[in-house]
């Protein structure tokens, strides 16, 4: 039998200092009828005495919060996006799957000229995940705003553009064709592109290139700025804090980890481009790392990207400070995933008695702010 849905009101949730423990789903694979199931209850932290037992509500799905605040009036209906690169600009997508019902969508990355993009072979499946070297192709950023904004602007789902390029220059233009169209809910810098200007060093690797980049955009334009980190760096925090110090609203973490697959006989790289961005499964403890980290190091929102394939993976995301995250290789399986994750997220809070699903964030973080946040960089095995 189905066990009924009962909730405690917040009387019997965890009082101010103790942390709510964030219980695991059973995983998709685990039977409706797991015994699993039955750690998924609510249980106070805090257990009421007999005389004082909280009244017992039940909490709908539908009245749980899932808005996500990323800052200068980006509001998402729900904390699961799409990740750029893996649903191109939505538009594609229509028939398959209802927009609306995504709490964000990051668009392919875009240029300001036409790429054509690397020379193929471009993708490959690893262990875990995959390997892509698609190399930015897109129409460039004038005939993006012409083919989809329009559309863009009849969502209720925000579409935040993803924006490349090899210099400064570049992306600061971008950014300002973006500016003030109706349709762009903001901008994510995808920093993960060589500084021709720099000699090909990537923005990304450099505290002070990505700061300057991220100065530049922010002077360029008023639209909620994320800027996405890469995983190919010794320590994030200093990166992480140089882009925040240089007014970005919110950072997203991670991009690909590079890698390199042989062709058949060994007798080369795979890939036209040699190396590859790893993407999936095989991702997602860097991305909890890095996350972790990020987290600590700034005082703005962070979303997570890497290797989400079910709840869990978002609500270990949430556990370690994400506000958000977003769902890339994943939805090359499957495109229904990211809303299915956003329905199961609402019916977990829910089934633990939870309004918001605010109270699922930061819950691993350590205790004493401000402490070394982990053994990232100075990990020895
Ligand atoms: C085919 C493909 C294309 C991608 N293109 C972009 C891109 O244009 N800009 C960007 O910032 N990230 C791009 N990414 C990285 C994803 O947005 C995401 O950060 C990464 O795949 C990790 O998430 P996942 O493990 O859920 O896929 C791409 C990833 C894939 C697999």
């Amino acid at each position: 039998m189905k066990p009924k849905r009962r909730a405690m009101t917040s009387t019997a949730r965890p009082v101010a200092g103790k942390r709510a423990s964030v219980p695991r789903e059973p995983r998709r694979s685990e039977g409706a009828r797991s015994p699993a199931l039955a750690t998924t209850r609510p249980r106070p932290a805090v257990g009421p005495r007999a005389s004082e037992a909280p009244a017992v509500v039940e909490i709908a799905p539908s009245q749980v919060d899932l808005r996500v605040d990323l800052g200068r009036g980006l509001i998402l209906p729900n904390p699961i996006m799409v990740a750029s690169g893996t649903f191109g600009y939505g538009i594609e997508y229509g028939d398959v799957v209802d927009v609306d019902r995504l709490g964000g969508i990051c668009c392919k990355g875009t240029t300001l000229k036409p790429r054509i993009g690397n020379p193929p072979p471009r993708v490959t499946e690893t262990p875990g995940g995959m390997l892509n070297s698609i190399g930015l192709q897109n129409p460039g950023v004038d005939a993006v705003i012409e083919k989809y904004a329009r559309t863009w602007a009849t969502w209720r789902t925000p579409v935040i553009v993803n924006v490349a390029g090899e210099s400064v220059h570049e992306y600061v233009e971008v950014a300002r064709r973006l500016d003030g169209v109706p349709g762009v809910a903001g901008i994510e810098l995808n920093i993960s592109c060589p500084n021709v200007g720099a000699g090909g060093l990537q923005f990304a690797i450099d505290a002070g290139a990505a700061g300057e980049v991220t100065a530049a955009v922010r002077r360029a334009t008023d639209l909620p700025l994320l800027v996405k980190l890469s995983p190919n760096v010794a320590d994030i925090r200093p990166i992480a804090r140089a882009i925040a110090d240089a007014g970005a609203d919110a950072l997203t973490a991670i991009n690909t980890l590079s890698g390199i697959a042989l062709s058949p006989r060994r007798d080369r790289p795979l890939l036209g481009n040699i190396y590859g961005g790893l993407s999936g499964p095989a991702l997602k403890p860097v991305a909890l790392r890095i996350v972790y980290e990020a987290v600590q190091a700034v005082n703005i929102p962070v979303v997570a990207i890497g290797g989400v394939t079910e709840l869990n993976d978002v609500l270990d995301f949430l556990a370690v400070g994400a506000v958000a995250v977003q769902v890339g290789t994943a939805i090359f399986a499957d495109p229904t995933v990211p809303i299915r994750l956003a329905d199961e997220l609402a019916a977990t809070c829910a089934r633990q008695g939870m309004l918001a699903y605010r109270e699922l964030i930061a819950t691993a973080l350590p205790a004493a702010k401000g402490r070394p946040s982990s053994k990232g960089v100075e990990y020895r095995p």
